[in-house]
């Protein structure tokens, strides 16, 4: 049986945290190993909120390689590529652009969201509210059966399968529907315990941070507010040191008892945060280790995007080349 094809990214505005670990890349560490994996460095769609920031898009390709490579993302195994080096996309997604009208772009929950955020209203840059589109070209230039993507995406694989469905319907079977892959665990709650994990929330723990910050970090982390002394009964739920300790200590019985000592009362939260440091500590020094080693040799680790990068083309030209057969525009051989 053929493997199977994997296609996700990220766009560099800045390094993975917690949230992306238990996300989406734990699933792409696993996938690795089994299947035809692309992780694409999705600079150009970072670009649609920051044209006036290409020193940040830049500066973070390289972060974001870092911390793929540190996690144990392997070059041997995955394919590393840079979306703006690939023409084929945009020529996608201006292709793609016929297939969707404006109220559907619209609709999309999580532009939407962006929107809002943002306070774009109807100043929203073109580029932006039709980044969808482009990300339903990255998905089918590779015929990607998987994406494994946090769940603020789900979205937008569903509008790539739409894509993918008016496109075969007006000119014949070419691309092929993709299926989102999304952690069991949920989403991660940022350190205040009231959204999800984002830098520009200020509520993340980076894979890369030093041991000193996460200190800090988790002796900040809300925990039940109604807990004041150490003999009170404690509340687990929406506690996000135990939301934490779930995600990340391998020692499951460990946080059972722990939990119902604290729902019991006698058990303080400064006990608890202490044993969450030491896990996350376990989960991230062997990855800042390997980060810091791979920052010292920025050139070799551009060059594995490099090389990436030459053979995700090799894919997007012949998915190009059926497309444009399909739709009648093959002119020229
Ligand atoms: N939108 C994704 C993010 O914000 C990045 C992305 C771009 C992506 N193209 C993609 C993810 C294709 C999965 C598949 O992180």
């Amino acid at each position: 049986m053929a493997k199977k094809v994997i296609l996700t990214g990220d766009r560099p505005t800045g390094k993975l945290h917690l949230g992306h670990y238990i996300g989406s890349l734990t699933n792409r560490l696993k996938l690795q190993d089994e299947a035809e994996e692309y992780v694409m460095i999705a600079d150009a769609q970072a670009l649609t909120d920051n044209a006036d920031n290409p020193e940040k898009v830049r500066q973070n390709v390289l972060e974001l390689m870092l911390d793929y490579l540190a996690i144990g993302l392997d070059p041997e195994k995955t394919v590393f590529f840079v979306q703006s080096a690939l023409p084929e996309l945009p020529e996608l997604t201006v292709y793609f652009l016929n297939l969707v009208t404006l109220a559907r772009l619209q609709r999309n929950p999580t532009v939407k969201n962006e929107m809002k955020q943002k306070g774009y209203g109807a100043n929203v840059p073109a580029g932006f509210l039709t980044y969808p589109i482009s990300q339903a070209a990255d998905i089918l230039a590779f015929k990607a059966d998987l994406v494994p993507v946090g769940e603020d995406q789900l979205p937008m694989i569903e509008q790539a399968n739409e894509i993918a469905d008016t496109f075969n319907r007006f000119y014949g079977p070419v691309f092929k529907r993709a299926k989102a892959l999304v952690s069991s665990t949920g989403r991660l709650p940022g350190i205040d315990g009231k959204a999800k994990m984002s830098k520009s929330l200020g509520n993340a723990i980076y894979l890369s941070d030093a041991e000193k910050t996460i200190k800090e970090q988790v002796m900040k982390m809300y925990t039940d507010p109604r807990h004041i002394h150490v003999e009170d009964k404690g509340k687990v739920e929406g506690n996000v040191v135990f939301t934490y300790l779930d995600a990340f200590d391998p020692d499951k019985s460990a946080v059972g008892a722990l939990k119902r000592q604290y729902r019991k009362g006698g058990l303080g939260d400064v006990e608890i945060k202490k044993r969450l440091i030491e896990v996350l500590e376990s989960l991230i020094s062997p990855i800042r280790q390997k980060r810091e080693k791979l920052a010292k040799d920025p050139e070799r680790v551009m060059s594995i995007l490099e090389k990436g990068t030459k053979k995700a083309g090799e894919t997007t030209r012949k998915t190009l080349a059926e497309a444009k057969k399909a739709m009648k525009i093959d002119y020229f051989r």
